[in-house]
C-alpha cells in the first residue's frame, strides 16, 4: 500500500502503519513518513541514521530549536512535581505566572488569558467569546465574522468557516456556518469598497478575524503594517471586534515579538499557539481585553463563558511556555531574527531569475519562493529532492518556504537556501 523510500524500516513503523491515519494524506498511495529517531537543535536524525536540517521547525513551532536545555529542564521539573491537574477548581503556579507574563508582553489592553490545547481551539474560543460578548449585551444578531480569502485558522468547524472558502475545507461548505469572506483590501479603491461592505453588515457581525501581516498556510502572503492598522481602525470605528490569529506570526516570527506590534495596534482578542511552548508540547491561549472580559460579568451563569478543555493550562505545557519566555527575555533573539531576514533576503534573491519563479519574498524569519505553476505530483517530487540534499522542506501549493528555528546557524540556513536554488535549477 505504501511506497517505501528507504530500506531501514523499524518494526514499530511496519506494524503501526497499518493502523495509523495520517494528516493531509491520501492514504491509498501515500509514501511512508520518515521514521524519526531523535531531534537536536535544528537537526532531525532518522532511524536509518540520516540527518536533516529542519527548515520549517515542526510546522513553525520549534522556535528555539529542538531539545533546548532550559525548556527541557523546566518540563522535567514540572513532570516530577505536578504533571497535570484539571483547571476548574484548582490553580497552579505555572499557569498563573504564564498568564501574567503573556499580558505583560502582548499589546497593551489585552488583560485576560484563556488557555486551551491547540491553535484551532484557541481560535474557536476567540470566535465563541466574540459571539457571546454581543449575546450578553443583548445584541444577538451580531454573530457572524468577516474573514479573508487565503486565510487559514485551523481545521475545526469554526476555524474552517473563517478560512478561505475555496481552500481545502470547501467540501464542508454545506456543513459550516456562513461568514463574510472578503479580499484583503490593499489600495485606496479596495479600501473604499471594504468600508462600504463593513457599513452594510456591521450590525450582523461579531468580529473580524485576521492573520496579521502574514497569511501563512493560505499561501504565505504578506500585507503591510499600514494595511493591518487601517483595517483595525475601520473595525474600531464600527464596533466590530478585531481578532488577531497570531498562532503562526507570534513570538518573533515576523520580526517583532508580535505582528501587531509592527502596526502598533491592540486587538480585542488575540490567539496564540505553536511557538508558545517553544514547540515542545501543545498549548494555546486566547487573550481578551478588559472590555471583552467585563462583558461576561453578571449575576447569571448564562453570561459566563462555558468552555473548558480537559487539558487546558496543562502544567507541563505552561512550564515549557514559561521557559520559552525566559529565553525571549534575551532580546538578542529579535536581532537574530533580523539577521535571518537579511540572510534569507540575500540568498533567496538568486531564485528570482529562475524559470517558473513568480515571486521571492521575506518577512522576519519567513522566506518564500512562489512558483508560477506546479502540480501536486511535482511538489511531492520536490520534497523528495530536498531530502536528498539533507534538508527538510515541505512546499505546498505553489509555495516553497523556509521558517526555521531562530537558533539556526548561518551555515545551516545557507544549506537550506542553496538546496532551494539547486532543486529549482536542476530538479
Ligand atoms: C494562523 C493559524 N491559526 C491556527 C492554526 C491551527 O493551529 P493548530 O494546528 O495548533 O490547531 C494554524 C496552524 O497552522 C495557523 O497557522
Amino acid at each position: 500500500m505504501h511506497k517505501k523510500i528507504e530500506n531501514h524500516i523499524p518494526d514499530w513503523e511496519k506494524k503501526g502503519l497499518e493502523h495509523i491515519w495520517l494528516p493531509y494524506t491520501q492514504m491509498k498511495d501515500a509514501s511512508s513518513p520518515l521514521p524519526v529517531q531523535s531531534t537536536q537543535g535544528v537537526t532531525i536524525t532518522l532511524e536509518d541514521g540520516r540527518t536533516l536540517i529542519d527548515g520549517i521547525a515542526s510546522w513553525w513551532s520549534a522556535c528555539h530549536g529542538y531539545q533546548h536545555p532550559h525548556i527541557i529542564e523546566q518540563m522535567h521539573r514540572q513532570i516530577d512535581q505536578l504533571p497535570h491537574i484539571m483547571f476548574a477548581g484548582f490553580a497552579h503556579q505555572p499557569a498563573y505566572t504564564l498568564a501574567q507574563r503573556l499580558v505583560e508582553i502582548t499589546p497593551k489592553g489585552l488583560d485576560r488569558v484563556f488557555f486551551s490545547d491547540s491553535g484551532s481551539t484557541a481560535v474557536e474560543v476567540a470566535l465563541k467569546m466574540a459571539v457571546q460578548y454581543w449575546y450578553n449585551q443583548d445584541e444577538k444578531q451580531k454573530n457572524k465574522f468577516i474573514c479573508f480569502h487565503n486565510s487559514y485558522h485551523g481545521d475545526t468547524m469554526g476555524c474552517m468557516s473563517v478560512a478561505d472558502p475555496d481552500g481545502m475545507h470547501s467540501i464542508f461548505s454545506r456543513y459550516m456556518p456562513k461568514q463574510y469572506h472578503m479580499d484583503l483590501p490593499n489600495d485606496e479603491y479596495s479600501f473604499d469598497e471594504f468600508e462600504l461592505l463593513l457599513d452594510s453588515i456591521k450590525n450582523l457581525v461579531a468580529g473580524l478575524i485576521i492573520e496579521p501581516l502574514v497569511q501563512a498556510a493560505g499561501g504565505m502572503k504578506f500585507h503591510s503594517p499600514d494595511i493591518l492598522a487601517e483595517i483595525h481602525r475601520l473595525c474600531k470605528e464600527r464596533n466590530i471586534l478585531f481578532i488577531v490569529d497570531e498562532i503562526a506570526t507570534g513570538f518573533g516570527r515576523t520580526g517583532e515579538m508580535f505582528a501587531c506590534d509592527e502596526a502598533a495596534i491592540s486587538p480585542d482578542i488575540m490567539c496564540l499557539g505553536k511557538s508558545l511552548t517553544g514547540g515542545t508540547i501543545s498549548l494555546a491561549a486566547t487573550l481578551a481585553s478588559k472590555d471583552i472580559f467585563d462583558g461576561f460579568l453578571s449575576d447569571t451563569l448564562e453570561h459566563a463563558f462555558m468552555h473548558g478543555p480537559t487539558f487546558m493550562a496543562n502544567p507541563i505545557a505552561c512550564a515549557a511556555a514559561n521557559a520559552s519566555l525566559d529565553l525571549f527575555e534575551d532580546r538578542s533573539i529579535l536581532t537574530k531574527i533580523s539577521d535571518i531576514e537579511i540572510q534569507l533576503t540575500k540568498e533567496l534573491a538568486q531564485c528570482t531569475a529562475l524559470k517558473n519563479v513568480a515571486d521571492v519574498r521575506v518577512k522576519g524569519a519567513i522566506g518564500v519562493v512562489e512558483l508560477e505553476e506546479i502540480t501536486w505530483k511535482e511538489i511531492f517530487a520536490m520534497r523528495q529532492k530536498f531530502l536528498e540534499h539533507g534538508v527538510y522542506l515541505r512546499p505546498f501549493g505553489n509555495v516553497i518556504y523556509v521558517m526555521p528555528s531562530y537558533t539556526i546557524t548561518k551555515e545551516e540556513l545557507s544549506r537550506l537556501t542553496r538546496s532551494i536554488f539547486e532543486v529549482l535549477s536542476h530538479g
